[in-house]
């Protein structure tokens, strides 16, 4: 049976193979999540990315997948810097001896974040120029021009 030791907390569990790692912490009360995400968090569908801990020897968890890699990348406006050893805890399933660190500290990755807030400002510029036209075309129709 796999033992999964959770670092911060000094805690160890035997668990059965392919046990959900979100699951299991769940179960013993070892949370992942900090603050507000206890409660605003995507309930394990691969979408907040608040469940982001740290497997520091990742032999023992499931391989780290595409979804997963995007999800820990960061939101829409924030890029995150992705280490080798992040995982999702929902994503992840127990398969070997584990050891896991809970609320890693997450670097933000300036230069990308950057390129995000240019392209939202691009976006939105033009978000508003059609906005303004759909306006003009609207008023035109209805004769106040
Ligand atoms: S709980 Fe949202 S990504 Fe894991």
């Amino acid at each position: 049976m796999p033992v999964v030791t959770f670092f911060n907390e000094h805690r160890s569990f035997d668990v059965e193979p392919n046990t959900n790692l979100r699951t299991l912490m769940q179960k013993v009360n070892v949370s992942p999540y900090r603050g507000l995400d206890i409660l605003l968090n995507c309930r394990g569908n691969n979408f907040c990315g608040t469940c982001a801990v740290e497997v520091v020897d990742g032999k023992g968890a499931s391989p780290r997948g595409q979804d997963e890699e995007a999800t820990l990348m960061g939101n829409l406006v924030i890029a995150k810097v992705v280490d080798k050893n992040l995982r999702l805890a929902c994503q992840t399933n127990i398969t070997g001896d584990i050891v896991v660190r809970t609320c890693p500290s997450r670097i933000t990755d300036k230069q990308k974040t950057k390129e995000r807030f240019a392209l939202i400002g691009i976006a939105s510029f033009f978000g508003l120029v059609l906005a303004a036209m759909f306006v003009v075309l609207l008023l035109d129709m209805i004769h106040l021009f």
